[in-house]
């Protein structure tokens, strides 16, 4: 019997050489001390033993279970550290690896000019205004000394919702109405600027469109005079499009100013010479603009005699363009990424 153990503990401790983890370990120990294994069946011999034997033998086969269990343990605090020793090994984050690229959005071309268009003004001390695109005729035409046979209020030009109300009922066709609704509920003195959306009738093409955008500004105070719109928009160019550039006014009409004109920039492309951008002229048209008409004041209640205001509006998707070089009014409404990975 004795042999019989002493193999056992051999072929224990050969078969621990070949455990490479604590599965075939845990199948080992069971195969050599479980219920069935080869050291019961040496204790179920015992009982063949003469008694006298027995106690002896007893003794022996528990020493060999200790020896084997003493084995095994030890095997096992090995395959253990073992076993996470690869864990750790195939979990390893290399923490100098660069990490992975987080893709930043950027701003719109038009959001990043009209950004820019706010904030020259607010640091001239302009509040922004809110204004409805759903707009009565009135504030969108009446108010601002626009007549109804107006080229403008033609059924081509704008897009009516309503024609059967007293007040029909417009997508507004310019944000002059702002100019309206802000003088209504405001004391002068008034300094606002509205940037917003503006539809008309227009078939899409390179240089219509629909939908498209625009800022009104609004000064409206005791003693203001066409040196201040003239002062207010050259600085405005300079600051828009560099130091360089100079501004000029030439006359023009609007109903709803008096004298009216349009603001240009000499081109900063070329420095005035003529280039493809200003399509050699020179100068480029910025905006419209003029001292705001004593009918329009009258309409919301502010007196003529007191008061004065200058106004201006101009279109944020042509000076985009102008800026940024673009050619297409359409391709800023296309959403092609690769166009708007430019402006990151
Ligand atoms: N509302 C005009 C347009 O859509 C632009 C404009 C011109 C606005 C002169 C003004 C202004 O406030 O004074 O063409």
């Amino acid at each position: 019997m004795e042999q019989k153990l002493n193999e056992l503990v051999e072929n224990c401790i050969s078969k621990l050489k070949d455990c490479q983890n604590l599965n075939s370990l845990n199948s080992l120990k069971i195969e050599l001390l479980g219920k069935n294994g080869e050291l019961t069946q040496i204790l179920r011999g015992l009982k063949d033993l003469p008694p006298q034997e027995r106690p002896q033998a007893g003794k022996i086969i528990n020493k060999t279970r200790e020896q084997i269990e003493k084995l095994i343990n030890e095997k096992e605090i090995v395959l253990i550290e073992l076993e996470l020793k690869n864990k750790l090994e195939q979990e390893r984050i290399d923490i100098t690896l660069p990490a992975a690229k987080v893709s930043r959005g950027g701003l719109h071309p038009q959001t990043i000019v009209r950004n820019r268009i706010i904030e020259i003004f607010t640091s001239m001390g302009y509040s922004i205004e809110d204004g409805p695109e759903i707009e009565t005729e009135y504030y969108n035409f009446e108010a601002l000394n626009i007549p109804d046979d107006h080229p403008a209020k033609d059924m081509q030009d704008t897009f009516f919702i309503t024609d059967n109300f007293k007040h029909n009922i417009i997508l507004r066709s310019q944000t002059s109405n702002t100019q309206i609704r802000v003088m209504e509920k405001t004391k002068p003195p008034i300094k606002m600027l509205n940037p917003g959306r503006v539809y008309r009738c227009d078939d899409i093409d390179a240089t219509h469109s629909p939908m498209f955008h625009q800022i009104e500004g609004l000064v409206v105070d005791k003693g203001i005079s066409m040196c201040d719109l003239n002062g207010t928009l050259s600085a405005f160019i300079k600051e828009l499009f560099g130091e360089k550039t100079r501004a000029r006014l030439r006359p023009s009409f609007f109903p709803f100013t008096e004298p009216s004109v349009e603001a240009d920039a000499s081109c900063p492309f070329c420095d005035s010479e003529g280039c493809k951008i200003c399509k050699g002229v020179g100068w480029i048209e910025i905006l419209g603009a003029g001292m705001v008409n004593p009918k329009v004041l009258e309409n919301c209640d502010i007196d003529p005699d007191v008061y004065t205001g200058f106004a201006f509006g101009l279109g944020i998707d042509r000076i985009t363009n102008i800026l940024y070089g673009i050619t297409d009014l359409r391709i800023p409404f296309e959403n092609d990424i690769r166009f708007l990975k430019q402006f990151r």
